[in-house]
């Protein structure tokens, strides 16, 4: 079952077409990637998938449902949840209150928090066992009450995946997550996305330079250049694929060697 149909999507910027007529399907429980050399379209696709920009033409459904014209916190609401390509976290919050910020798009009674009204000792107390849960899924547990700036920078990444998944999302977008990482880091950060994959059926749809990151994990991908579609397969096709190889080749891009080795 397709989880994300984007169909015909295009998003003009004065002369410029960021993302041209682009169709594809993200099949429900697998790690989809959307790559293609820096200035394809990959973030505006994600900025028309999450709702922070509007699209020219075109539309995106999640499962059934259309998601045209409603506003991000909705999508959120539907089941979207991203993570940001620069980093976006509180960083004089601690590293628990980050995540709590992520939970309150669910919490029921987000006025009785504000009014500190009865229930709000407990719905404070199951929001951080929640968000503790969290943390120790991705790998913080230690850090829960350090302050999120302090974080070195591969912990704030996975910072900003637990806080995505305390709005209890069916698809996760996440927007170059590996970038900046060290190489420990990056493994890490491929075993925690696995587990979302196996361990909590969640969907992925991920923008990633790591090709043998992207290469390991992805059961699918999707790949843009100049904002157009130029190839949809898995990864071992889209390795092959003449127009593939000639656009990363083509830009002469340090990001992308399609013929590096898988990790493992
Ligand atoms: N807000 C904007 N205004 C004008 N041009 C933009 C805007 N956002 C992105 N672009 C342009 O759209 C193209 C695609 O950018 P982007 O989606 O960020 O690519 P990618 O994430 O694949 O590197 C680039 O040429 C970029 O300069
Ligand atoms: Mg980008």
């Amino acid at each position: 079952m397709a989880l994300l149909t984007v169909q015909g999507l295009t998003r003009r910027f004065q002369g410029l077409v960021a993302v041209d007529s682009v169709d594809f399907a993200v099949q429900a429980g697998t790690v989809h990637g959307l790559i293609g050399p820096n200035g394809a379209g990959k973030t505006t696709l994600f900025n028309l998938v999450s709702g922070v920009l509007a699209p020219s033409a075109g539309s995106v459904r999640l499962g059934d449902q259309p998601l045209d014209g409603l506003a991000p916190y909705r999508r959120t609401a539907l089941g979207l949840a991203r993570t940001f390509q620069n980093i976006r976290i509180f960083s004089e919050m601690t590293v628990l209150e980050n995540v709590m910020t992520g939970l309150h798009t669910r919490l029921s009674s987000t006025w009785g928090i504000l009014l500190r009204g009865p229930g709000f000792r407990a719905e404070e107390r199951q929001a951080k066992a929640k968000a503790r849960d969290l943390l120790a899924f991705v790998g913080l547990s230690e850090a829960a009450n350090a302050r999120a700036g302090d974080l070195p920078y591969g912990d704030q990444r996975r910072l900003e995946i637990a806080r995505a998944l305390a709005c209890e999302p069916r698809l996760v977008l996440l927007d170059e997550p590996a970038a900046g990482m060290n190489p420990a880091e990056t493994h890490a950060l491929l075993g925690l996305l696995r587990r979302l994959r196996d361990e909590r059926g969640l969907t992925l749809l991920l923008v990633e330079h790591d090709m043998p990151l992207v290469m390991s994990l992805c059961d699918r991908l999707t790949v843009l250049n100049f904002g157009r579609r130029i190839a949809d397969g898995t990864p071992a096709e889209v390795r092959a694929h003449p127009a593939v190889i000639e656009a990363y080749l083509g830009t002469g891009s340090h990001e992308v060697s399609v013929s590096r080795g898988a990790v493992s």
